[in-house]
């Protein structure tokens, strides 16, 4: 593991190995926590699930005998997850479907509780999500507006910024599409206006889950590029991403989850290596 040249205030940062960009190009800053999470579980209750086997003859009995209120199921989906984000960092989430990065993400924006442990977080972590709200009715400058206002922007701000989010988005590229219901638009064109309006303002915290992966390949640099100038901006941005070239291209730290455990936690090589081995087998 490559040893950084800076020695973390609690020296955590600097043992691990991690590089910050941000913090190595310009004047040393000591390292600032903005996430921490402690021993995190976070359990899902669900109600009118059903108990039992997959079997066909097991779910006939389940719906003979189903009971009014239904049954109540949990699901562990985080599992004692620890870690310190620290400004600057470029942070990735990977691991399988169902593995709980989504569920990790919404714990740290506030959007679940935890069952047990807790998360600490230093100002406004945003979420921005494949299925971050949008009013699918409105046009996708009305949306701009809305995400601007949703986001803590001024109508001024909106205003003088609102030319470049919709250019940055490629919405117009093929035609007027920014006054058009946004139900009109690709899953990937969506995905794109939600990251421009997201990446127009400074974030302390930002999250992104999957944003990327629907854009092309163009729309994919240059979003890297903002998520980069972002984390210039001493943000801390965390990326959810089953794209391994996009997590290597913008993150310089991975954790790694698995059934909601945290398997790796280290620079994004070397964690990425034993990722690789692991869904190879
Ligand atoms: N709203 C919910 N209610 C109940 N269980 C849920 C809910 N959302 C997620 N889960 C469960 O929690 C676990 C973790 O899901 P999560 O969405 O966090 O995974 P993920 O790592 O983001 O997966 P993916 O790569 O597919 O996006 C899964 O077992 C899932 O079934
Ligand atoms: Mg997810």
């Amino acid at each position: 593991m490559a040893v950084a040249e800076h020695t973390g205030q609690d020296g955590a940062p600097a043992e691990a190995g991690y590089k910050t960009p941000a913090q190595a190009e310009h004047t040393p800053a000591p390292w600032v926590p903005t996430v921490i999470a402690e021993d995190l579980h976070i359990v899902y209750r669900v109600y009118g699930g059903a108990k039992g086997k997959g079997s066909a003859t097991a779910a006939l009995n389940r719906i003979v005998r189903r009971k009014p209120g239904g049954n109540m199921r949990e699901v562990h989906a985080v599992r004692g997850v620890s870690f310190t984000a620290y400004r600057g960092q470029a942070i990735g989430l990977i691991g399988s479907n169902g593995s709980g990065k989504s569920t990790l993400l919404k714990a740290i924006a506030g959007l679940l509780p935890a069952e047990s442990g807790k998360v600490y977080t230093d100002g406004q972590p945003s979420l921005l999500g494949v299925n971050a709200a949008m009013m699918n009715d409105l046009t996708g400058e009305r949306n701009v507006v809305l995400g601007g206002l949703a986001m803590g922007m001024s109508r001024e701000e909106i205003q003088q910024r609102y030319q470049e989010i919709v250019d940055f988005s490629g919405i117009n590229e093929k035609g007027d599409f920014i006054t058009l219901p946004m139900r009109t638009y690709s899953s990937g064109m969506a995905a794109r206006l939600r990251f421009s309006i997201a990446a127009a303002k400074r974030h302390d915290v930002l999250m992104i889950d999957e944003a990327l992966a629907t854009g092309d390949k163009k729309f994919q640099k240059r979003s890297e590029k903002r998520i980069r100038e972002l984390r210039k901006e001493a943000g801390t941005v965390f990326l959810v991403s089953h794209n391994n070239k996009s997590i290597r291209d913008t993150c310089e730290r991975v954790l790694w989850l698995e059934k909601g455990r945290l398997m790796l936690d280290g620079p994004t090589e070397d964690v990425l290596k034993e990722y690789e081995k692991f869904t190879s087998k």
